[in-house]
C-alpha cells in the first residue's frame, strides 16, 4: 500500500492533539455503543455520530474520503469492514461493527467497536471478544526498542490460540496523523522481530478483522462494502496509539488504555503529554 516506509514520528505536542481527535472519536464510539439496539437504522446511528463529531468541534474523517458518503463505517454480520449506513434495520442477534474517525485541528483519530444488538449467540459473542483481546495484545506489543512486526505477531497469537477464526490479510492497520492513513502499513499477522524499530513519537491505527470462517473477502457491488466470501461473521476491532517515552496511550481509549494495560501487567504512557492549561 505504502511505498514511504518512514514513521512519521510525533512530538509531544501533537501527540496531544492526537489525544484530542481520540477523545471525541471514542466519546462518539461510547454513545453508538449505547445506542445499538433491535429497531434502530444503521443511518440512524450515522446521524448520532456526525452530531456528536461536529458537537465536539471536530470533522467526520470519513466523510467524503475517497468518495465515502458517511460519517462512520457500519459492517453488519458478514461484512468485515466499510458497510455503508442506509435503511438497514439492526436485528437481535446480529453483531455489528462500527468504526468512527474524528480531525481536530487537523490531526486524526481513528477506531472501531465491535457491538451485539440484543441477544447474540454465543460464539458471536467470543468472536468479539477474542478480536477485542487481540486488538490489546497487539496495542501491547508497541514499546520502546520492539519492531512493528511484533505488534502483527501479538495480534495473530491471541487470535491462533483461541481457536479456528480467520484473520482478515486483504485489510490492514496503519501509520495516522495529519492524515488518516500514512505509512507503515500494520498487518494482524505475521512473524515477530521485522521492520522498522519502534520509537517514541510513533502513531498507528491498530484494527484486527477476524472471521469465523474462512478470513477470504469480497467487495460489494457499492464498492465499499466488504464481506466474507464464504458468509461467515466477523469482528472489527481498532484503536489509535501513540508511543510515547513512557509506554503506549491509547488516544481513542477513554482512559488512555490504563485499565486493559494494567489487566496485561504493563504501564500506560502519555504522562507528561497531556495538554497545559
Ligand atoms: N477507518 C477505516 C480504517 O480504519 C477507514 C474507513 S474508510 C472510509 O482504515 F472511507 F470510510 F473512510
Ligand atoms: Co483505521
Amino acid at each position: 500500500m505504502f511505498s514511504d516506509r518512514r514513521l512519521h514520528l510525533k512530538k509531544p505536542a501533537e501527540i496531544s492533539l492526537m489525544r484530542a481527535a481520540g477523545l471525541v472519536v471514542g466519546q462518539t464510539l461510547e454513545a453508538l455503543r449505547a445506542a445499538v439496539a433491535p429497531g434502530v437504522t444503521t443511518a440512524d446511528l450515522d446521524a448520532l455520530a456526525e452530531e456528536r463529531i461536529r458537537a465536539s468541534g471536530a470533522v467526520p474523517s470519513f466523510l467524503g474520503y475517497h468518495g465515502y458518503p458517511a460519517s462512520i463505517c457500519t459492517s453488519v454480520n458478514d461484512e468485515v469492514v466499510h458497510g455503508i449506513p442506509g435503511g438497514r434495520t439492526l436485528r437481535e442477534g446480529d453483531l455489528i461493527s462500527i468504526d468512527c474517525g474524528a480531525i481536530v485541528d487537523g490531526w486524526h483519530g481513528d477506531a472501531a467497536i465491535t457491538v451485539p444488538v440484543g441477544e447474540v449467540e454465543p460464539r458471536l459473542l467470543e468472536l468479539a471478544r477474542v478480536c477485542e483481546e487481540a486488538l490489546w495484545r497487539g496495542l501491547a506489543a508497541v514499546r520502546t526498542g520492539g519492531r512493528l512486526s511484533d505488534v502483527s505477531a501479538a495480534v495473530e497469537a491471541h487470535v491462533r490460540g483461541q481457536g479456528d477464526y480467520g484473520i482478515v490479510e486483504d485489510y490492514v492497520g496503519h501509520g495516522i496523523g495529519t492524515q488518516m492513513h500514512m505509512p507503515p502499513n500494520v498487518p494482524n499477522l505475521g512473524k515477530p522481530g521485522k521492520g522498522p524499530r519502534l520509537q517514541p513519537g510513533l502513531t498507528i491505527a491498530v484494527e484486527p478483522m477476524i472471521t469465523l470462517g474462512s478470513q477470504d473477502t469480497d467487495v460489494l457491488e457499492d464498492d465499499w462494502t466488504v464481506v466474507t466470501r464464504d458468509g461467515g461473521t466477523a469482528a472489527h476491532v481498532e484503536h489509535t496509539v501513540a508511543l510515547t517515552e513512557s509506554g503506549p496511550w491509547v488516544l481513542t481509549a477513554l482512559d488512555g488504555g490504563a485499565a486493559k494495560f494494567a489487566e496485561l501487567g504493563i504501564s500506560v504512557g502519555g504522562q507528561g503529554h497531556q495538554p497545559v492549561g
